[in-house]
């Protein structure tokens, strides 16, 4: 509903247009320019740095308090007290599960955690050297070819069976792409353990030896899911709501959200932070300093890695639990002095005390402490942005489930064309 109104005086029109604004729950008002074509007038927002694409009730950010909410429930609250799989619930349906809605769910996701037979075939075209995430592009994509049933978007039930499938099956497949890499065969999920068990087990259980799930581990591991579950209208969730306005294939619009997270800009961050740390290396006071000034230097494309975000002007709430779960790892592992969280730490303190940082207030994001936990739990650097993968599923079928539940266009946005005029092809 429109509680005001905005009036735009444009040069050249006779009278002044009058676009409805609403308000929504927290958060800026929003100006309701849709009638703006009809007068010949598109608005330009290149990056959008201030559209609203959509109406949602899934996810909340303040980037000026540093808040998060998921349905209404603050994330450092559910990271304490909840688990990946009640969050999933939670993303996906609105309201926290009672105990048996819970339990049914949980079943629901474990008795679809495998994957077709069929789809170890596709693994074997790529190079073993292929990168995990390329890898994922492609067989997500793929399970397309193997799950025809339920496929009527229109229809809740089919939805949900497609969100359900994806959840389950994307540590199956994440686990696979890393098995595939290192040689190994690929485990068969096991469903008499949790979510994060269940995927530890995958990655790092061979035939030769018993693998001994590390409590701390799964515990970590379910927090960085949760952690990275969802992020309201971020550059993979738009991809994926805009791929599924065409009435795209669920899988393949999963698929397409992975392409859009792997950028070192948004979910490759992770790795790049890493690969940043390494590249540090010495961990004296002029090299770190020299990291610095190279990430504030205009005329050098360096960036300090796991810094900044397009929302949050404040700390990211998502990192301030990282770095609480990265210090239980490293100390349950007796490795609470590494040198990689010494940099980081160092890193981190210079930067929130450096004018550049503090004036542009750029503050460490999810992605700053994560790698450092994933490393010393024995992932591989090219696996951190599949696992953000694998978690950021549940955010963006949520989004596609909400979306085609309502009343909804193909997204189509306009341009600002500035190539050359009609001519003529030159026919001397
Ligand atoms: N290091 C140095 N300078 C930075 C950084 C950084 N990490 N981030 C932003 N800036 C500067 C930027 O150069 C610009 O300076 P100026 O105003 O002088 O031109 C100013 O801060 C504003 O930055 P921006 O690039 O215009 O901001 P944006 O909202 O378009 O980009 C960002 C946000 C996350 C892409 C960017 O901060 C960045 O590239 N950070 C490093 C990559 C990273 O950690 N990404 C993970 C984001 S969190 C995980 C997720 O959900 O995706």
């Amino acid at each position: 509903m429109a509680d005001r109104k905005a009036t735009l005086t444009v040069e050249g029109l006779d009278k002044p247009i009058e676009l409805p604004i609403y308000s929504g729950t927290r958060g800026p008002d929003v100006i309701d320019v849709r009638g703006l074509g009809s007068e010949g007038l598109f608005t330009y927002d290149p990056g959008f740095m201030a559209t609203s694409s959509c109406q949602s009730a899934i996810t909340y950010i303040d980037g000026g308090k540093g808040m998060l909410l998921h349905r209404g429930y603050p994330i450092d609250q559910l990271a304490q007290n909840s688990d990946f799989v009640e969050l999933c619930y939670l993303l996906m349906f609105g309201e926290l599960p009672s105990k048996a809605e819970y339990t049914d769910f949980a079943d629901r996701v474990t008795s679809h955690t495998m994957v077709h037979e069929q789809l170890a075939n596709f693994f074997k075209g790529f190079r073993r050297d292929a990168h995990p995430m390329s890898i994922m592009c492609g067989v997500v994509g793929g399970l397309a070819a193997f799950y025809h049933d339920h496929l009527d978007i229109t229809k809740q039930e089919d939805r949900e069976i497609s969100a359900i499938r994806l959840i389950a099956k994307m540590p199956t497949l994440a686990a696979m792409s890393h098995k595939y890499n290192v040689g190994q065969p690929f485990n068969y999920p096991r469903n008499d353990l949790n979510y994060a068990e269940n995927f530890l087990y995958m990655m790092f259980s061979n035939p030769c030896e018993e693998y001994k799930i590390n409590p701390v581990f799964a515990k970590a591991m379910d927090r960085i899911f949760m952690l990275h579950a969802d992020h309201e209208q971020n550059a993979s969730t738009s991809t994926v709501r805009l791929a599924g306005s065409t009435g795209a294939n669920p899988f393949a619009c999963i698929s397409a959200g992975i392409a859009a997270l792997w950028g070192p800009a948004h979910g490759g961050a992770n790795e790049a932070v890493l690969n940043m740390l390494d590249e540090i290396g010495d961990e004296s006071e002029e090299n770190i300093q020299r990291f610095i000034d190279r990430a504030k230097d205009k005329d050098d494309p360096f960036k300090l890695m796991g810094f900044g975000h397009r929302v949050y002007r404040n700390f990211d709430p998502r990192a301030k639990v990282m770095k609480e779960t990265c210090d239980e790892v490293l100390e349950q592992l007796g490795r609470a002095d590494d040198p990689q969280l010494r940099i980081a730490k160092r890193l981190e303190q210079i930067a929130l005390e450096d004018e550049y940082f503090i004036e542009r207030k750029l503050y460490p994001n999810v992605d700053f402490y994560s790698g450092i936990i994933l490393k010393a739990m024995g992932i591989p650097k090219n696996m951190f942005t599949v696992i953000f993968a694998v978690s950021r599923t549940i955010g963006w079928i949520s989004h596609w489930h909400e979306m085609l539940s309502e009343s909804y266009k193909i997204g189509r946005p306009r341009q600002l064309y500035v190539g050359h005029d009609k001519r003529d092809y030159p026919t001397d």
